[in-house]
């Protein structure tokens, strides 16, 4: 197994927008905004027809590029080949159904699916369109033959269409085009459909344990990895229910069925009721340890005689990995579904991070555990991860410093070899 080779993203890359024409043509002003924020030069590439949607202006101002259509503007310029030659990642954003047509086929009929032939870098298609286009056999087949050439097409979102309909077809929120576009620059393989009809659940974020109406104890997690996997494994085909406890607001996980609780125990009961029909398990939570061992019904008053406030009974919360591994164990789960685990750790003056998930992932028993060093505050609520991979039976990989959905793709990567590997008889 594998964890290395992952492009850096922080420098300045050459980022060719293309505009396709849809209704959601406006949302590519967005992802434009956030690829500059980010620092990168952009080049926006729109259709004559997604100019009826949105004007070169708006595009210009917005990219601070100029912006053309066809192969006739900057001859001299040798355009229609540059535009694509230059790109470090080129997206598409809203992909339509036509436009994949022609893009599947080869058309190089304008300045966009010109630059697409060109283009040896990362090619993202963000797809948008009314449901039974996106479900037709015609486009069914057009986006298995980009897939097939290696363009990456993401699945588009289910939700709210253009006019009363709701369904898949709708364009992901701009912020995810931006950080999974940029995920595949960091490694192209990240999103090959390796898991396509494979089952996960995954927790994700931090659970809340009330100690009255007003408070709880809580953590500092965002619950940005446990998203970053379920995006990520969604985009490899898998088919992906999260439970999710409380994250930053963050939107909801593109492609993934989203199962939402507060507390440890209804962690534990949904984690429970999804893990049965799940190939995959992976524990991203950040879980309260302790809950109080009563919740009072009344806001709690501090200064008073019985001083309750101060005295807080705790007991302790199930262990929602370890019992997952051991109803493995005692065959209520198939001995074939893999279970993945996560140890955020600081260390201490005797023993490093990387020491104490060692001794973790053996007390646990996950085939893989993802350990990160949390010391300084790292890590939690940041947009990057760094760590290392255990394995059960004693192997250890560096997963190199990425985005969190970079390192969710080198966790992914290490499930996928895992689930190859021959299972030992029973
Ligand atoms: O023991 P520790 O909390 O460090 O273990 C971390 C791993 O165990 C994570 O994968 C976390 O999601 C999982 N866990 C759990 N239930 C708990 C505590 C931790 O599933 N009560």
């Amino acid at each position: 197994m594998h964890a290395a080779g992952n492009a850096d993203v922080s420098e300045c890359l050459k980022v060719v927008v293309g505009v396709a024409g849809g209704i959601a043509a406006y949302k590519a002003a967005h992802v434009v905004r956030g690829f500059k924020e980010l620092g990168h030069d952009v080049r926006v590439v729109p259709t004559e027809s997604a100019l009826n949607f949105v004007g070169a202006a708006t595009f210009e101002a917005l990219s601070g590029n100029p912006v053309s259509t066809t192969v006739f503007d900057a001859v001299d310029e040798v355009q229609h080949v540059r535009v694509g030659q230059e790109a470090d990642l080129v997206v598409v954003v809203p992909a339509t159904a036509d436009f994949m047509a022609r893009a599947a086929h080869g058309r190089a009929d304008d300045l966009l699916t010109a630059t697409l032939l060109v283009a040896t870098c990362p090619v993202v298609l963000a797809p948008a369109m009314h449901t039974e286009m996106w479900n037709h056999p015609a486009t069914r087949d057009n986006v298995a033959i980009l897939r097939r050439h290696g363009t990456i097409v993401l699945d588009p979102a289910h939700g709210r269409l253009t006019g009363k309909d709701t369904g898949p077809g709708r364009l992901p929120e701009p912020e995810q085009i931006v950080s999974l576009a940029l995920a595949a620059v960091e490694n192209p393989r990240h999103f090959r459909r390796d898991f396509e009809g494979v089952r996960f659940m995954i927790t994700a974020g931090g659970t809340r344990e009330a100690i009255d109406p007003v408070r709880f104890i809580g953590n500092h997690s965002s619950g940005r990895q446990g998203f970053a996997l379920a995006e990520m494994a969604a985009q490899r085909g898998a088919q992906v229910t999260v439970v999710a406890g409380h994250t930053d607001q963050l939107p909801t996980p593109l492609g993934a069925n989203v199962v939402k609780v507060d507390s440890t125990l209804e962690m534990a009961k949904a984690a429970h009721e999804h893990s049965k029909l799940a190939d995959v398990c992976i524990f991203a939570a950040a879980v309260a340890d302790f809950r109080p061992a009563s919740t009072a019904g009344a806001k709690m008053k501090k200064g008073v005689a019985d001083d309750a406030l101060s005295n807080i009974q705790l007991v302790e919360n199930p262990d929602i990995l370890a019992t997952t591994v051991e109803r493995r164990k005692a065959g209520e789960i198939p001995a074939t579904t893999t279970m993945v685990g996560f140890a955020a750790e600081t260390g201490d003056e005797t023993t490093t991070p990387l020491e104490l998930a060692k001794q973790k992932i053996v007390r646990k028993g996950c085939d893989l555990l993802m350990c990160n060093d949390v010391s300084g505050g790292q890590t939690f609520g940041a947009t990057d991860n760094v760590g290392w991979l255990l394995s059960l039976d004693g192997e250890q990989w560096d997963v190199p410093r990425g985005s969190k959905f970079s390192v969710a793709g080198s966790i992914l990567d290490a499930v996928s070899e895992l689930r190859q590997e021959p299972q030992p008889a029973e």
